[in-house]
This record gives structure tokens, sequence and C-alpha cells, in this order.
């Protein structure tokens, strides 16, 4: 069956016809054209796929698109303003918290999501929040500096 979604993605509202059987992560890439969101495991191992449902991350490829209905879906195109690369971003930037780059939105947008809630976390706290997000390359140290490095700019006046 298809029916029409009602979501507010990415700061504006839009209305889409969707399968009841299409995932959120193909709807996202494959309907709407944001390809930043990444398919890895394609299975809620990996978290390549993460995005904002009401601020909280989650994996667009465990959740269908039709289940979103009303929600609010931020995806890692939501964050640079103007071409302005947002807190997290510089983050990533400045501390080398990319190598590949292929985990890289997934995890931009788990630590988006952990700022949103708690804008000075520990390191513990990151690590947690981060702990569904796999990165093969850089080992994690240079993305909890990142991270780090984000909450610094936020708490001197950086937007999150
Ligand atoms: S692609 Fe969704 S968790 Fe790996
Ligand atoms: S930077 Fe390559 S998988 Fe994370």
């Amino acid at each position: 069956m298809v029916r029409i979604l009602n979501i507010t993605l990415n700061g504006r509202p839009r209305a889409d016809a969707v399968g009841d059987n299409v995932l959120l992560l193909d709807y996202l890439r494959e309907q709407v054209a944001l390809t930043g969101t990444k398919t890895g495991c394609d299975g809620g191992e990996c978290g390549a796929c993460t995005v904002l449902i009401d601020d909280r991350p989650v994996f667009s490829c465990l959740r269908l698109a039709a289940t979103c209905e009303g929600t609010k879906i931020d995806t890692i195109e939501a964050l640079a303003d103007g071409g302005r690369l947002s807190a997290i971003q510089r983050g990533f930037h400045e501390k080398l918290g990319a190598q590949c780059g292929y985990c890289t939105p997934g995890l931009i947008m788990a630590s988006e999501g952990l700022l949103r809630h708690n804008a000075a976390p520990s390191e513990a706290e990151i690590r947690e929040a981060l702990g569904s997000n796999i990165c093969r390359c850089t080992g994690y140290v240079k993305i909890i500096e990142a991270v780090q490095y984000a909450a610094g700019l936020i708490a001197d006046g950086d937007r999150p």
C-alpha cells in the first residue's frame, strides 16, 4: 500500500507518497536524493545510516518511512548553514575525525543527537552515545576529540 508521508525534513515540511515497505534509509537516499546518509550493513549493525528523528539518533535502515508520519527528521545535509560548518562538523574537520569518511555522516549525526541533549558530555557519555557506530579507520580517539572540540565550540557560543 502507498500512503502520503508528512514530515519535516531538514527544517522543511514535505509530503511524499511512500510504500509501506520502504525503509527510511531508501526513502532518503533514493526518493529524496539525500545521499549523505550512508548504507553500510543494512541490518542495524554499523550506524552508517544514522539520522535524527525528533532529535534522537535512529538507524534509518531499521525504520520504515511510513512510521515516521508527523516527525522531524534531520540528516547530515541539515547541519551546515549557508556553507558554514556546524560545530560538530568543524570538530570532525579540525580534529581529523574522518579518514575514509564512510562512517562519518552516521557518527556526526549520532554526535549531533548527543550534543542537542547534552552540550557538555563527559568522555564516557560520548563513548556511550557513539557505541553503536562502527568506524574501521580511526580507532575512535580522534572522533572523541572531535565531539569534545564541538562541545567547546558550543560552550563558546557556537550553535550545536
Ligand atoms: S546501514 Fe543501518 S546500521 Fe548499518
Ligand atoms: S573513517 Fe573510515 S570507517 Fe570511519
